[in-house]
């Protein structure tokens, strides 16, 4: 049995109040979603279930020792399946589930990133919606700017997405990365308000 993606949002609404979560979890399936169009296209709606479920116990257990083990555990019980639940094992890089599947190293290269973009959009009067790659960089140059946001992470995506999508030009990599980021979200933006 797979969850549709009616039924992730809606566990995760059940689980998660605050809105900024909410919208994270918004984001980070925006992006899972435009790259399971690319990479592996019938799978493009458990992609999506996988970015819309990926902290849906964040707000309940923040603890490390509990998330996301809890919240996986709680979806192995209503029967969703092992890649999505190890690909939400897997972006949090302690609990030493590997990142095997494209699924898994997605979800992880564009976790902080979502979040990443989104502190970006904030202080920009149009949000999303003029943002570039270019000033992404910038700013994750700035490291007082959302300082809380791992560059390393961010940072180790870039490469884990590198092997996955094999762009012709490897320096402009990062640039592509978070511009299809960006475009993901934006396509999303009323919806999210970002
Ligand atoms: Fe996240």
């Amino acid at each position: 049995m797979s969850m549709t993606i009616e039924q992730a949002r809606e566990l995760m609404h059940e689980w998660t109040e605050s809105p900024a979560l909410r919208v994270h979890m918004e984001c980070v399936a925006a992006c899972m979603g435009a790259y399971a169009s690319n990479l592996e296209p019938g799978e493009t709606d458990r992609w999506i279930v996988a970015g819309l479920l990926h902290d849906f116990d964040y707000e309940k257990h923040p603890d490390a020792s509990e998330h996301p083990t809890v919240g996986v555990a709680h979806l192995a019980s209503l029967g969703v399946d092992e890649a999505i639940r190890a690909a939400i094992l897997g972006h949090a890089p302690y609990t030493g589930v590997a990142r095997e599947s494209a699924m898994a190293k997605t979800l992880f290269a564009v976790d902080e990133l979502s979040g990443f973009i989104v502190a970006c959009a904030k202080v920009r009067p149009e949000g999303v919606e003029t943002l570039q790659a270019k000033s992404v960089r910038k700013k994750l140059k700035d490291k007082s700017f959302a300082a809380a946001v791992s560059r390393e992470d961010i940072a180790e995506g870039i490469e884990d997405m590198r092997g996955l999508v094999k762009p012709a030009d490897d320096e402009a990599f990062a640039s592509e990365h978070i511009q299809f980021c960006i475009d993901a979200i934006r396509a999303e933006r009323e919806r999210l308000g970002v």
